[in-house]
């Protein structure tokens, strides 16, 4: 199963420091997890995480280019070069926010993985095309614009993280076979694109207002390898008590 901790716009170096030493001493599971921690606060992590085992860290983001004429970004391979194991690509805040496009991400995407970093594909639909029953198709669009020209072998190094916008941060989840529905959905895309192995294999995991109640029901849904865990994870004894619920 895999964990994925996404900190967002949190934490000081000095709150980083506390939290990296809680979670390193107490964190007793053997499940992967990843803590997706902002650019400021990657250095730190690099020095509590490195040669751990079962804790990973991973960024927020990654520029799409590799050119250096790109005032304020981070490249993919400065994020390796911190240690970084993955990225988050695609996330719904930077879509909206920062008008982030399929082809963007793609190349995100494309550079993550030339750079040896593991991608989290963000993928979910917002409130208005569930209202109109357009989940699929919202989907089917983000899938496909920014897995294009991927080749089968690298979706291994690539983890979908289906996210319902609207259920992001909002304490709303969609039910539980919605979400085994969208999810089933995912792969199926995946085969259609690549082969039946492929949506067999990919990893996928459910992210938006998962929380110490909803945790066990979510990562139960067949087809879901865990989950993607935003506000929850933010006070680390809170969020230990969460990864205490888990199964071993
Ligand atoms: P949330 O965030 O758990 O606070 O809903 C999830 C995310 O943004 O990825």
């Amino acid at each position: 199963m895999k964990i994925i901790a996404n900190l967002k716009m949190n934490k000081t170096v000095q709150e980083t420091k506390e939290y990296l030493t809680t979670i390193v001493s107490k964190y007793n599971k053997k499940h992967e997890l990843t803590l997706c921690l902002p650019y400021t606060s990657l250095a730190l992590g690099q020095f509590f995480l490195e040669g751990n085992e079962f804790i990973k860290m991973g960024a927020q983001n990654v520029c799409d280019e590799e050119v250096d004429k790109c005032t304020g970004e981070i490249s993919a391979q400065m994020l390796k070069s911190t240690g970084a194991h993955s990225v988050i690509v695609g996330h719904s805040e930077r879509r909206v926010k920062f008008r982030e496009t399929g082809r963007s991400i793609n190349k995100k995407i494309k550079l993550a993985l030339k750079n040896g970093l593991q991608v989290i594909l963000c993928v979910g639909e917002n409130l208005a095309e569930r209202n109109s029953k357009k989940t699929k198709e919202s989907l089917k669009d983000q899938l496909e614009d920014c897995l294009k020209g991927l080749y089968e072998n690298e979706l291994e190094n690539i983890t979908i993280a289906y996210e319902p916008v609207w259920a992001i941060g909002t304490g709303k989840i969609p039910l539980m076979r919605e979400i085994e529905q969208s999810v089933k959905y995912i792969r199926k895309n995946i085969v259609e694109y690549f082969s039946q192995k492929a949506g067999d294999e990919i990893k996928v995991v459910y992210g938006g207002s998962v929380n110490n109640k909803n945790v066990l029901s979510i990562i139960r849904i067949p087809g879901v390898d865990g989950v993607l865990i935003g506000g929850a994870c933010l006070d680390a004894n809170n969020f230990l008590q969460l990864l205490s619920i888990l199964p071993n």
